[in-house]
């Protein structure tokens, strides 16, 4: 899961070795970031894109594309940012000519700096409005969630988005004590709802993935996005995902699965009727993870899972 236990004051990119590798960065290269963040993989892209390569960052988040063009600032006009949700990826791109393209790499998640801003409420470990938005343009906050959706709708997205087996204890509780305006409030609900046991995470971490993942459409944009990323890439072309749970990383292994193959008939079809054609080929075999290097010393990345493909 991507959360970590203490703020940070910036965001350290996760994988950037593997992602530069994978993502096969040429001098002169047109690449997309669809999570732009703090801009930390983006220098990495451009530093060995430069001369002549051009990239253009996404994010639904206007602060987090505040701290990129202060970081990336030196690369002038190799970077276009865009405020905008990667589930508009191929509009987004081709409205800027980035079509086709040498990379696309999706860093998914949030970010530290998102967790650590007080204001945004993704942590329950300070208090702050149920917000859980990656960015203003959305309208569905983690409060409008936890104050009106039913008991049964609320333990079913515990269940399914943060695989919390207190699901039915705790939805009964939230429903009990709403309505809740902050993080503590629902952390708290969410303690007294499982029970003091010892765990190897705060009891409300799992709530608080559900919510942030409900709240940002993650699975669903993210199906959304691998479509349309593998359709901007050229003959050759490379996309890259890091995920940070299973639900995310299930998403992007079944669709390199898929797209590896020329039929994807169920099993027992005598004959092809799909007529798919294999579109790319997968990278990684299984997943790579990081070094545990970087895992002391970040301990952010440690459930990091990277998976590529190319284009062919
Ligand atoms: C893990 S951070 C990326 C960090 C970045 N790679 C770096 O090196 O600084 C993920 C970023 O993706 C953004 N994000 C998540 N889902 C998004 C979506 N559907 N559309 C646009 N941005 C999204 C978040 O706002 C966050 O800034």
């Amino acid at each position: 899961m991507n959360v970590i236990s203490q703020p940070m004051v910036g965001h350290t990119p996760v994988m950037v070795e593997e992602a530069l590798d994978a993502l096969a960065v040429q001098p002169g290269g047109l690449y997309v970031d669809g999570t732009l963040g703090g801009g930390g993989h983006a220098e990495a892209v451009l530093e060995v894109a430069s001369p002549g390569g051009l990239l253009l960052g996404i994010d639904a988040d206007p602060s987090a594309l505040a701290v990129a063009r202060a970081r990336l600032a030196r690369f002038g006009d190799a970077l276009l940012l865009m405020e905008g949700n990667f589930r508009d990826l191929a509009s987004i791109c081709r409205a800027h000519g980035f079509a086709p393209v040498h990379g696309v790499l999706l860093d998914l998640g949030l970010s530290s700096l998102q967790l650590s801003d007080e204001a945004r409420g993704f942590s329950f470990q300070t208090e702050a409005p149920l917000d859980m938005r990656f960015g203003p343009q959305q309208s569905l906050t983690a409060a409008d969630i936890v104050n009106t959706y039913s008991e049964q709708e609320l333990a079913a997205l515990l269940w399914r988005f943060g695989q919390e087996r207190h699901s039915r204890a705790i939805a009964r509780r939230i429903v009990r004590e709403r309505p809740l305006g902050t993080t503590l409030e629902l952390a708290r609900v969410v303690q007294k709802a499982v029970g003091g046991g010892r765990l190897r995470i705060h009891p409300a971490t799992r709530t608080f993935q559900a919510l942030r993942i409900v709240v940002n459409a993650e699975l669903e944009n993210l199906t959304l996005a691998l479509d349309q990323a593998r359709d901007l890439l050229g003959h050759g072309g490379r996309l890259v995902v890091i995920s940070y749970h299973s639900l995310e990383d299930t998403i992007v292994k079944d669709f390199l699965r898929r797209e590896a193959r020329d039929c994807v008939c169920p099993p027992d079809t005598p004959v092809c009727i799909c007529g798919h054609k294999a579109t790319l080929r997968p990278l990684t075999r299984g997943a790579l993870r990081p070094h545990p290097a970087e895992v002391a010393v970040n301990p952010r990345s440690r459930s990091a899972r990277l998976r590529a493909a190319e284009r062919i």
